[in-house]
């Protein structure tokens, strides 16, 4: 069963933070940060049964609220880029904080959900033992969201080394919700330099062409004969800088696939493994799509955990999640949550040895 433990983690103008520590039986460890809802480190054993922390993150709530890299943290209200900041809900058009170099909106905004002091409850489930679970209410406007949204995630950790994400969410008017989770892994620990050796697996046929500013062009192409096609284990740098112009535009991989799926429900999504440490980490969603970031602006500029300042690519992100911009696209599967319906999202990040 999971037990969790908690410490002080500094204090913001919204109060103090606090880390959780999430433990089960077999020494699995993963550590939630209160500000933001961030992970910030995910302790599993490699092929030789030793433990290393395969997340970015900072030592300090300074770093949370650098907001720099957004490491570890929970995203919302809409993860990821809206085009120009606007979206239209029946009659009505919105405009949201163009915070992403001043002309699109990325990952809620100025004081998005990464920036938040979230409220902890630590709650006993008779499966896993003890789970955590962040409170955070989002008012009517803020960022320029209509709605007063309310959203619980429950972390729990059980006995297969399977950390599970699930966000519910209700609003009080038609809104936005696309919720993600922005850790940045590392399977041969967080300080070991670049992830380029890893070996990526995404369930996906087509992924979303984007232009130079990461914004979908609304082509939902096949990853057929592409450096995008992922379907079988390929290493991450092999391709990666490639003469290729989605490469180009996203400065290495930063794109957003489509998942294959097979009905409705949880399903895997995507695969990392490192052939060094033999970790295996597989995430399952029910979330229609997946961003896989491999950390192509972290710029060796902050000093993460342990003083050990990252460098580009030292981390990938598997963010599952709503296609971005798709507000302005009805033919995508919809981020809306009607007034008093119920967001529902499940993402599952399975730690093994391959
Ligand atoms: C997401 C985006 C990237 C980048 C990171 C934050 O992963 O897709 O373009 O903005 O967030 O650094």
């Amino acid at each position: 069963m999971t037990t969790i433990t908690h410490a002080p983690f500094g204090t913001c103008g919204q109060g103090a933070a606090s880390l959780y520590t999430l433990k089960n039986e077999r020494g699995m460890t993963v550590s939630v940060l209160d500000y933001g809802a961030a992970i910030v480190s995910i302790r599993v054993p490699d092929k030789n049964g030793s433990f290393d922390d395969v997340v970015l993150g900072y030592d300090e709530l300074d770093g949370y609220r650098s907001k720099k890299y957004y490491l570890g943290a929970t995203i919302g209200r809409f993860c990821n880029r809206i085009a120009r900041g606007r979206f239209s809900l029946g009659d009505k058009e919105y405009q949201l904080a163009c915070n992403d170099n001043g002309v699109n909106h990325l990952h809620g905004g100025e004081v998005g959900f990464d920036q938040r002091l979230w409220e902890a409850e630590i709650v006993h489930n008779d499966e896993v033992g003890q789970m955590l679970v962040l409170r955070l209410e989002s008012l009517d406007g803020e960022d320029g969201y209509p709605g007063t949204l309310s959203v619980a995630l429950c972390i729990s950790l059980d006995e297969e080394n399977a950390l599970a994400l699930h966000y519910r969410s209700q609003s009080d008017a038609d809104t936005l919700c696309s919720l993600t989770n922005h850790s940045y892994f590392n399977l041969s620990g967080h300080d070991s330099g670049d992830v380029l050796e890893h070996q990526l697996r995404v369930c996906a046929s087509h992924f979303l062409e984007a232009d130079a500013q990461s914004i979908p062009t609304g082509r939902v192409l096949p990853v057929a004969d592409t450096p995008m096609d992922f379907r079988v284990f390929h290493t991450v740098g092999a391709r990666i800088d490639e003469d290729n112009e989605q490469l180009r535009n996203g400065n290495g991989y930063d794109h957003c696939w489509v998942l294959d799926k097979k009905g409705d429900g949880i399903q895997l999504a995507a695969q990392l493994y490192d052939p060094k440490s033999g970790r295996l980490l597989s995430c399952y969603t029910d979330s229609p799509c997946i961003q896989v970031y491999s950390g192509n602006f972290i710029d060796g500029s902050q000093p993460g955990k342990g003083g050990h300042y990252y460098t580009r690519r030292s981390g990938i992100c598997l963010e599952t999640q709503f296609a971005p911009d798709s507000p302005n696209h009805p033919e995508w599967e919809s981020p809306v949550l009607r007034a008093g319906e119920f967001y529902d999202n499940t993402t599952i990040y399975q730690f093994g040895i391959k």
